[in-house]
This record gives structure tokens, C-alpha cells and sequence, in this order.
């Protein structure tokens, strides 16, 4: 098995044409040399992305968005570079049979092999007990609440049975340290299955590995907490994990967004109405990993929380922390304190389709949470609230929103329009203070960084211009120019002539490879002229490491964390040493 080789990506690359590939997504216009289209990757009314055939590249001058075509698969389909690799050769009819094509994802750690095939030998075994004897009532539980065979195959279901099966199974092949670091087992005077008589749920990790079970009691008979989760783990970690995360990703791009619901048997509810874009949190509130792996999935996501207090309280946190992530967020509040489940359990597919539509913007839903929690017969109570309203809605800018919510809640609270408006021509927009100085600063660094990106744009396009870099200057202020600068150094290495579609697919991360679309866009006089580039590196070589332990030294005055701080010491004197 062969290695992926550069070389070979970039034949893979050269099997295709970028507008055929496009082509195949986006509706296309010819427009002079290039290709226009309605840009998918923000809401586009007027074609902005443009597409060159010439240089196999696209991008949109509004949102940003550029690469190649595997830059854009993975966008589009959010997929994997190396998925978005295989489908390219498929298209252009390149066998890759003879190349080894893991994921360049982290190789699993040697220690947690054993952990991650005991989850999987125990799905088996749980999968294969629910269809026993053993596993009869369990099984009837599950058809009372409407579990299809094709249900329970999809999700995995099982059941664990009473008599330590996954001990007794494990025993010749794992160590029993291994077996008590998974949680499945337990050690006290001797060894025994953490779970037992429970109807069990795999969880799996954003790969799709299983890292861990939930269980369910299902007999009137059981005293014990409904739900058992595995112990967090090496390879179990709560909140890293959402429930159906691995499953839902097709789904989510034909829909546009993901339901971010409460608990799994909701996600489970859904899917039984159709609804596949759905992820569960698993009993813990949203956490900074949680968005980071929403982030990979979408950027619209509808909370849809139970209506009780609890889970209004937990929808407003969610919202809030989502807005700030920049989701777009839509709040959907269950009646009668129903989760998803119930919903459907009591009125079926489309009743639970016609409540999730039924969806309130975050201002809508603070509006109607904040209320529920007045008393409307009490008029300082009702002003009270009419006023903190009044300074959410001062700060939306979109004229017609803010009528909207200005109707809204004079219905709400009874309080004329005429008195909201009134009230709200009272708020002055807060101010943000401008400190002339600080502007001045970051004009000289502007048009500094605008030297580094124009000798970039050189350097893309000629490679003495980039030899002439590596000799004479080494090193930018803007840590992204500086990274990319050392990569175009490394390209011509091995390469006389720069080609961006192919150089890009070196570059480590996204924004890079935005960076370096945006610089070989500019509009600058070729071929180049020396004198331009000399004046170029002389600023540069000059001014960018005093800018950058400027920028260090400043940094190293507001960080606080100690550890951050020597971090900053050690770049400024490896600055110094230079
Ligand atoms: N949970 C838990 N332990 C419990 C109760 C709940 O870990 N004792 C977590 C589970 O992850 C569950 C979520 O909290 O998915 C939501 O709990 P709840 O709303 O009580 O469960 P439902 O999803 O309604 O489950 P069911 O319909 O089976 O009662
Ligand atoms: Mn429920």
C-alpha cells in the first residue's frame, strides 16, 4: 500500500475540471473568462462566486469562501479532505485501490484499543441478548413505545442481561484493569458487569466509534435511577459527546440545520418521524467541545428543550451561548411539558411536524420566557419587563425586525406600540468609544501587513521573488503570511512554477488556504519589478520583528496565566536571538 503523494493528489486534481465539478452542485453562468454562481456558502442573492477555469479555483467576494475542488466538496458536502480526495478520483476515474487512504485523523493511541473494542464486542452481545429469551421483555417494552426491528438495528439496541455476560466474555482476552478503565465492568471484592437487566444504548464518539452505553430500566419492578451511563473515560468524555453526532451529518446538509434536543430517546423519537438532524445532549449542558463539533456540522440549530422550567432555563443558556458562537439559533418550546417523544407517542408524525415548526427567534423566546415569569396583574411587574424588553429590541438594526418585535410586545404586555416606540426612541444606541491612537497604530500595521501580502502575491507568482525572501528577510509580522511565506519557500523547492490549486492542498488550515486565494486574487502589475520588491523587503525585514515583540511584549501585559506568559518570554527571546 502506497502513500497519498502530492504528486498524486494533484493528478487526482488534474482528473477533473472545477467547472464540471461545480457545475454539478451550483448553477453556473459564463461570464467573460470565468463562471459566476450563487454563492452556497452564505445566503447570496446576486452570483458572487466566481469560478476560473484557467487556474482551477473559486471564490466568493462576499462571504470569502475559495480553493480548489476539494476545498469545496469539503465545504459544501462537510466532508473530509481526504473524503472530498476519494470522490474527486471517482469522478475523474483515477484508481486509488493501491493507496492507503486512513483518514489523517489522530491514529487511535495504543492504550485505548483494548477500551474501544471492548464497547464494540459489547454491542454485540447486547444486541445479540435483546433478541433471546432473556431479552424477551425488554424487547416488549421496547415495542410498546413503537420500536421498530429497523429502529433498533439502526441505533444498535441491546439489552444487558442479569449474569455478568461481558466478564465472563472478556476474561481471556482483556486485562482486568483494561475491562474496569472501560466502565463495563466493576471490580469490588470480585468482578462483575456494571450493567444488568437493562435495556442498553451505544454511544458513540464524532467518529462513530462506540465509547460508551446508556441503560434503561424498563419493568415497574426496577427501583434503580432510569438511566445508567458508562463512567467518563479515557475514551468517554460527556461533554464531547452528542448523541447521533456521527449519524446525522447527510441529513443536517439537506436540511440546512441540525434539533439540538435533550435527551437520546427524542433524537430516537424523531427519526421514527422521519426527522434525522438531530443530536442529543447526553443529561449535561452544552459545553465549548460541543460547539466546536456543531461548528464542523452547520450553523443553524434549533433548540428544542422540554417546556418545562427547567428546560426553558436550559434553552435560554444553550441560546445564549450558541448567539455567541455565532449560530443562528431558533427556539422551539414544547407544550405541556412534552418532550419530543411524547409528542409523537400522543399525535403521531404530523403533530410533532407541526409544532417543530413552529419555532420563536431568540428575542421571541425571551420575550414569552421573561413573561411567564412576571405577574401579569401586577403593573410594576408589567413596566418592569416592558423596559428590559425595550433594551433588547434597541439594539436590533434591521428596521422591519424591530417592528415586528415592537408588535409583539405590545400584544404581550398591553402596552400601546405608539409608547414602545416612544420609549425605545429614548435608548441611545451605547456607544463604542474610538481611541484615536489605537486607530493610528493599526492603520501603520494595515498598511505594513498590506507590504507582507503584496510581496506574497510576488512570491505566489515567481519563485526567484520567493528565493529573494528566504535570503534577505525570513520572517513576517502576521503569523498567517508567515506560515504561508514558509510554504511557498518549501513549494519551490520541488517546483519552478507555482500552480495555487495545487499549492493550496499543503496547507494545514482553512484559513490559510482562504488567505492565499484572497492574496492570488490581488490585481497587481506583473511581471514584477525589482525595485518594487526590494523597497517590499527592506520595510519588512526592518520593521517585522520589532512589530512582532512589540505585539508579544503587549500581549505579555494582559495575559495572565503564568504558563502563557513564559511562552510569550521564550518567542520574544528566541526573537532577540535572531
Ligand atoms: N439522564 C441520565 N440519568 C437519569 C435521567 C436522565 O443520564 N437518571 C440523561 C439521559 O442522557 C437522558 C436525558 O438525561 O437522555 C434526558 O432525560 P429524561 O428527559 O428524563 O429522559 P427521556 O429522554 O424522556 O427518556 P424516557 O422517555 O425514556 O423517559
Ligand atoms: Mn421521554
Amino acid at each position: 500500500m502506497q502513500r497519498l503523494s502530492q504528486d498524486k493528489i494533484n493528478e487526482i486534481r488534474q482528473s477533473v475540471d472545477i467547472v464540471d465539478i461545480l457545475g454539478q452542485y451550483l448553477s453556473l453562468t459564463k461570464k467573460g473568462r470565468n463562471y459566476v454562481a450563487i454563492c452556497p456558502f452564505h445566503e447570496d442573492n446576486n452570483p458572487s462566486l466566481s469560478i476560473s477555469p484557467e487556474r482551477q479555483i473559486y471564490k466568493c467576494f462576499v462571504c470569502g469562501n475559495g480553493g480548489n475542488v476539494f476545498t469545496f466538496l469539503q465545504n459544501y458536502l462537510k466532508i473530509s479532505y481526504i473524503e472530498a480526495v476519494k470522490k474527486i478520483a471517482e469522478m475523474g476515474r483515477i484508481d486509488l485501490s493501491d493507496y492507503q487512504l486512513d483518514e489523517k485523523k489522530a491514529p487511535i493511541k495504543k492504550e485505548y484499543v483494548a477500551l474501544y473494542s471492548m464497547n464494540e464486542e459489547a454491542c454485540k452481545i447486547y444486541n445479540y441478548y435483546l433478541n433471546t429469551k432473556l431479552g424477551l421483555e425488554a424487547k416488549n417494552y421496547l415495542k410498546k413505545r413503537h420500536f421498530s426491528d429497523e429502529v433498533i438495528e439502526k441505533f444498535s439496541i441491546g439489552y444487558a442481561p442479569i449474569d455478568s455476560i461481558l466478564y465472563k466474555s472478556f476474561e481471556k482476552k482483556y486485562t482486568e484493569i483494561d475491562m474496569v478503565k472501560s466502565g463495563l465492568v466493576i471490580e469490588s471484592k470480585h468482578h462483575f458487569d456494571r450493567f444488568n437487566d437493562r435495556i442498553m444504548f451505544p454511544l458513540h464518539n464524532s467518529e462513530g466509534k462506540i465509547v460508551g452505553f446508556s441503560g434503561r430500566i424498563y419493568k415497574t419492578t426496577q427501583t434503580d435511577s432510569k438511566y445508567m451511563n458508562s463512567p467518563e473515560s479515557q475514551i468517554f468524555i460527556k461533554g464531547e459527546t452528542l448523541y447521533n453526532y456521527h449519524r446525522c451529518r447527510e441529513a443536517v446538509r439537506k436540511e440546512g440545520f441540525v434539533y439540538l434536543l435533550e435527551g437520546f430517546m427524542d433524537v430516537i423519537a424523531m427519526d421514527k418521524a422521519g426527522i434525522e438532524n438531530a443530536v442529543a445532549l447526553m443529561g449535561t449542558a452544552l459545553t465549548r467541545d460541543h460547539i466546536r463539533m456543531l461548528k464542523r456540522l452547520t450553523s443553524t440549530i434549533h433548540i428544542c428543550l422540554d417546556g418545562d422550567r427547567a428546560g426553558q432555563v436550559a434553552a435560554s443558556k444553550a441560546a445564549d451561548i450558541l448567539l455567541e458562537a455565532n449560530f443562528n439559533v431558533k427556539i422551539i418550546l414544547l407544550p405541556d411539558n412534552h418532550d419530543p417523544d411524547e409528542i409523537y407517542e400522543e399525535h403521531g408524525k404530523e403533530g410533532l411536524m407541526t409544532l417543530l415548526k413552529k419555532t420563536l427567534s431568540p428575542i421571541e423566546f425571551l420575550m414569552e420566557f421573561k413573561y411567564k415569569e412576571i405577574d401579569a396583574g401586577n403593573y410594576d411587574d408589567r413596566k418592569h419587563f416592558l423596559e428590559q424588553m425595550c433594551e433588547l429590541i434597541s439594539r436590533i438594526k434591521d428596521e422591519l425586525d424591530k417592528d415586528y418585535y415592537i408588535q409583539r410586545l405590545s400584544k404581550l404586555s398591553g402596552f400601546s406600540a405608539t409608547i414602545i416606540e416612544q420609549k425605545l426612541s429614548g435608548i441611545k444606541p451605547k456607544e463604542i468609544p474610538v481611541y484615536h491612537e489605537v486607530r493610528r497604530v493599526k492603520e501603520m500595521v494595515d498598511k505594513y501587513r498590506g507590504a507582507e501580502k503584496e510581496l506574497l502575491f510576488y512570491m505566489l507568482n515567481s519563485k526567484e521573488v520567493a528565493l529573494k525572501y528566504e535570503a534577505k528577510v525570513g520572517f513576517m509580522y502576521d503569523d498567517n503570511y508567515r506560515v504561508i511565506a514558509s510554504y511557498i519557500v518549501d513549494y519551490y523547492r520541488t517546483h519552478d512554477k507555482l500552480v495555487i490549486a495545487d499549492f493550496i492542498n499543503r496547507l494545514p488550515k482553512e484559513e490559510l488556504i482562504q488567505t492565499v486565494i484572497d492574496i492570488s486574487e490581488l490585481q497587481l502589475p506583473l511581471p514584477y519589478d525589482e525595485k518594487a520588491i526590494q523597497h517590499y523587503m527592506k520595510n519588512i525585514s526592518l520593521n517585522a520583528r520589532k512589530m512582532k515583540k512589540e505585539q508579544l511584549l503587549e500581549q505579555f501585559h494582559y495575559v495572565l496565566d503564568p504558563y502563557k506568559q513564559s511562552e510569550i518570554l521564550k518567542e520574544i527571546i528566541e526573537l532577540e536571538k535572531e
